[in-house]
């Protein structure tokens, strides 16, 4: 993961560099680091520390200004968290100085190698890279010896580098990890994010797998590993800038659930011409083709994808398997006749998923991309892509991510249906009865607080409802730390029963009319043993004594609305227990890394 910013030009590079890493901080937030040319020949001031980027702010204050920089802020792969595995690192003589995100595979192997004797600071894998250039760079020239070490790392890298005795130079590298260059008359700027760039660029060059860059005062150019100058093509900025400022919410996740109302009628206005809908053509010709459907993604995307599959099946009667991105990139299933890959992630980014589209690609398989980030690679290595339109997500809990995927795999599956439902009018109602669930926020906050006690706590459902309590779940643990499993409702007593005691939470949630009985039997055999159930319910299917009960939407898009009311369980969790609910502890929101 990491974030990586660059700087070269005539404002103020520090200012530039803190603000990108204020906006790449989702991406990990364990230190950060920032290098910054001096006003003499050859000088370079190095801040870097343990913590986060507000830290780095106020550490690294400098009375002059700066034209030339690069900064990080980092999430841990190799070393601790400390002052010394920070970036920005040098190499052995001080000449080179290098942000990086990624992992280097063969670090180890290069050190041997190449760096035998040599003296290292850190315990990260980066260091190596920096040791290589300056160690290349004594026969050949800086741009040669970077393109060197760049032929010799296997692994992933996004790649800011600084030469200490050349003030008007910048260099960049990229393979797997993402970077872009922004452009502008006041300079040029490298980012692992669109975000970082917002603001100061407003338009941006995103770069291919193996690229070297050079950057020269204002000009910019690309290059492949032997040398060779590559095109590109210059895309424009169209992020929002308000978009990613908090306003008046405490945090972005909050901010967040309570878009998901107008994120859903965002996707009928992009979707829909009319009561039709206005897919691309070659989507659905893709989907149409294909005998099985294969959604990879990870997290909570994936748990997106298993919704997807039921649509699919159910709606439009496509088989379809749903599949983690981390196990299927290295442990492939047999594969239908002709396979659909379906990739759904929010940052378009995850280092899992994208493992799996190189390699099906390299298979001959067609693909198809569903996220956020249209700039991303995943959207740009697809055959195909379909945006969310959910606008930027901040806090590294996806909450209006999710709810927009399946919104967007409700209107996939149902151009394939045989329509018999009026989906434009199904949405519409889920928005208005998502609004009606967060305007209960303060009694849901109240709920928390007498139910939710313990250092565990269980979700249960059945059918559809099940894949939606496997969401509530991860939601719950990764900003509240409350250990939380979600289990078929029915498959508790099989053995996990036996962690229901005195006051264990377990919640529930029943939409399904089919369900609804056996749901409730297994909600009582937890209660006998003394458990603190919720029940979130829909009308239709509600009794008298259920806490939270929802309006009645089309059953197969309940998880849309169902998830709403666990969002804001686990929001007040977190805050109850005082947690830094926008960036939760060891986690970070783009996973770059496999
Ligand atoms: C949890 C969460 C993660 C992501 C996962 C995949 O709230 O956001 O589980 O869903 O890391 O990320 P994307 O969707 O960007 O591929």
């Amino acid at each position: 993961m990491c974030g990586i910013v660059g700087y070269l030009g005539n404002e103020n590079a520090r200012e530039i560099i803190i603000k990108g890493l204020h906006r790449l901080e989702y991406r990990g937030y364990d230190s950060a680091g920032i290098a910054l040319s001096g006003e003499g020949d050859g000088t370079l001031h190095i801040f870097k520390d343990k913590g986060r980027v507000a830290h780095l702010e106020e550490i690294s204050g400098i009375d002059f200004v700066s034209h030339q920089g690069i900064g990080h802020t980092r999430w841990a792969t190799h070393g601790v968290p400390n002052q010394v595995n920070s970036h920005p690192h040098d190499s052995e003589d001080g000449r080179f100085f290098i942000v990086h995100n990624g992992v280097i595979e063969n670090y180890k192997e290069l050190k041997n190698q190449y760096l035998d004797g040599r003296n290292f600071k850190s315990d990260t894998d980066t260091e190596v890279i920096a040791y290589l250039i300056e160690k290349f760079s004594e026969k050949l020239t800086v741009e040669e010896a970077i393109r060197k070490t760049m032929s010799l790392l296997e692994g992933s890298y996004a790649l800011a580098i600084i030469d200490r005795t050349e003030k008007n130079k910048m260099y960049a590298a990229k393979n797997k990890s993402p970077l872009l260059i922004g452009l502008s008359d006041n300079g040029i700027i490298v980012g692992s994010d669109v975000m970082a760039l917002v603001g100061f660029s407003k338009e941006y060059i995103p770069l291919d797998d193996h690229s070297f860059v050079k950057i020269e005062g204002n000009t910019v150019a690309i290059y492949d590993i032997i040398g060779k100058e590559m095109q590109y093509e210059v895309k424009a900025i169209d992020v929002d800038y308000l978009n990613i400022e908090k306003g008046e919410y405490a945090h972005f996740m909050l901010k967040e659930i309570n878009e998901q109302p107008s994120v859903i009628r965002q996707i009928i206005g992009r979707y829909f011409d009319g009561e039709k809908v206005t897919l691309n053509g070659e989507v659905k010709k893709a989907i149409k083709e294909s005998n099985r459907l294969y959604i990879i993604a990870a997290g909570t995307s994936m748990n997106a994808g298993a919704i997807g599959r039921e649509l699919f099946e159910k709606m439009a009667g496509i088989p379809c398997e749903v599949h983690i991105a981390s196990e299927f990139a290295y442990n492939m299933p047999l594969l239908s006749k002709r396979p659909l890959f379906i990739f759904i992630s929010q940052s378009g980014e995850t280092a899992d998923s994208r493992a799996v589209l190189v390699n099906i690609k390299a298979k001959g398989y067609r693909s198809l991309t569903i996220t956020n980030v249209k700039t991303s690679t995943l959207a740009r290595e697809a055959d195909h892509f379909v945006e969310i339109h959910a606008g930027p997500e901040i806090a590294v809990a996806s909450t209006k991510a999710y709810t927009a995927q399946i919104a967007i795999l409700a209107i996939l599956a149902y151009t394939l249906s045989d329509q018999h439902i009026n989906l434009r009018k199904e949405l519409s109602k889920l928005a208005i009865s998502m609004e009606n669930v967060i305007d209960k926020k303060e009694y849901i906050e109240e709920l928390v607080r007498e139910k939710l006690t313990k250092r565990n706590c269980f979700y249960i459902g059945r059918g559809i409802d099940y894949y939606a309590c496997l969401e509530s779940s991860l939601k719950l643990k990764e900003i509240s730390y409350i250990q939380t499993e979600g289990f078929a409702a029915g498959e508790l007593k099989h053995g996990t029963i036996a962690l229901i005691e005195e006051g264990t939470p377990v919640i529930a949630i029943i939409s399904q009319r089919k369900i609804n009985h056996n749901t409730r039997s297994n909600l009582q055999e937890v209660k006998s043993r003394g458990a603190a159930t919720i029940v979130i319910s829909t009308k239709a299917v509600h009794e008298t004594t259920d806490q939270i009960v929802l309006d009645d939407v089309y059953e197969l898009f309940s998880p849309i609305l169902t998830v709403v009311p666990t969002q804001l369980i686990a929001y007040y969790a977190a805050l109850q227990r005082g947690y830094d609910i926008d960036k939760p502890r060891n986690l970070a929101k783009s996973v770059t890394v496999e």
